[in-house]
């Protein structure tokens, strides 16, 4: 069933799934014509944003759902995703879950969208008719979504983005991590390859240059004055969007709920939405708690992530930035 190219044109379409600051984490080697095993590139996490290695595990768990999606296209299905919890990292690489393939699988219809699923950083144009059923059959199909409506509520939200978005800003060591994952011009050598490009932050070029200065060497100078909150502010983005609070069991491993949310922002893909995530607003203790109670996520559930999503007013940006097949071979 597998062998070196099947594995590789699986992992062309598996690597279209999102990962945390596009850092792409996941890595694979063949163990057998019906066996992987899942590696983590322990030289991209992110100990600043992601001190816990949380969202890096869900970005694993994003693909692994990319694989079931791509398996089901050929014929082939998920047959056992064993995490491997004492495993040690050698050669930079840590094994993070053995996967066991079988033969026979219906395609899953939500394959069609992974090409088109994108994160979309650009603004809204206000919902019409259309774009209210597309929302209401989102919500109706996703159990794990509360969805937010009306003006007031999602300006809210928006406030407390800024204010969580900040809080983190505010820590020196985030602020370089996340710099360091910026592609700020296309004359950076990893600008097609990984990270946060320019174009995929819907930054035009004279806001990206400034940028660098605002996160960089400027930011305490812009605190002291100020003016470094209304800088980084995305209040704006907000506008005419909806929220969705995605939500899982508490307690449950991250590589199940990565596969729940890249399963999540597909369904949306489907319902021709636009969505990014607001991470921040779920990763701050503050936020989160007042997300939770002011929209009254269940009970035993927890608040993973947060999505502004709606009808995008404009286009996708072009090709996506990705590592090449064979580097994502080990
Ligand atoms: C766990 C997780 C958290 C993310 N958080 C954010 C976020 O807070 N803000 C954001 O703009 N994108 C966020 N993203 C989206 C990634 O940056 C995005 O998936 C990556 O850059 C690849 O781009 P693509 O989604 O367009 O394929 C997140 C993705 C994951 C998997």
């Amino acid at each position: 069933m597998l062998d070196r190219a099947v594995l590789e044109d699986l992992l062309a379409e598996v690597r279209l799934a999102p990962s945390v600051h596009n850092i792409q984490p996941t890595r694979w080697r063949l163990l057998g014509n019906d066996a992987l095993l899942l590696l983590e590139d322990v030289t991209r996490r992110l100990p600043a944003a992601d001190p816990s290695g949380h969202d890096v595990r869900l970005s694993h768990g994003a693909a692994i759902e990319g694989l079931s999606l791509a398996l089901g296209r050929r014929g082939l299905k998920l047959a056992e995703v064993e995490p491997l919890i004492d495993a040690a990292a050698s050669d930079g690489v840590l094994p993070v879950a053995r996967i066991t393939i079988a033969a026979g699988r219906e395609p899953d219809g939500l394959a069609d969208f992974v090409s088109a699923r994108t994160s979309w950083r650009g603004g809204f144009r206000p919902l019409d008719q259309a774009g209210e059923a597309a929302l209401y059959m989102f919500s109706a199909m996703v159990g794990d979504v509360q969805l937010v409506r009306g003006a007031e509520a999602i300006d809210a939200i928006a406030r407390l983005a800024d204010e969580a978005g900040f809080h983190f800003l505010c820590d020196d060591a985030h602020r370089a991590e996340l710099l360091h994952w910026m592609r700020l011009s296309r004359s950076d050598p990893s600008y097609e390859r990984d990270g946060l490009s320019a174009e995929a932050m819907a930054m035009p070029g004279v806001v990206a240059f400034g940028t660098r200065f605002v996160l960089g060497p400027l930011f305490p100078l812009l605190r002291r004055l100020g003016l470094a909150a209304t800088l980084a502010s995305e209040r704006g983005k907000f506008a005419n969007s909806a929220v969705a609070l995605f939500h899982r069991p508490e307690g449950e491993d991250p590589l199940t709920t990565g596969r729940a949310f890249y399963r999540a922002w597909l369904m949306l893909t489907a319902q021709r939405l636009a969505a990014c995530p607001v991470s921040v607003l779920a990763d701050w203790p503050a936020s989160n708690r007042q997300l939770v109670d002011r929209h009254s996520v269940p009970p035993g559930r927890r608040l993973v992530n947060v999505f502004r999503l709606g009808l995008p007013a404009g286009s996708p940006p072009g090709g996506k930035a990705r590592l090449p097949v064979a580097e994502l071979i080990v």
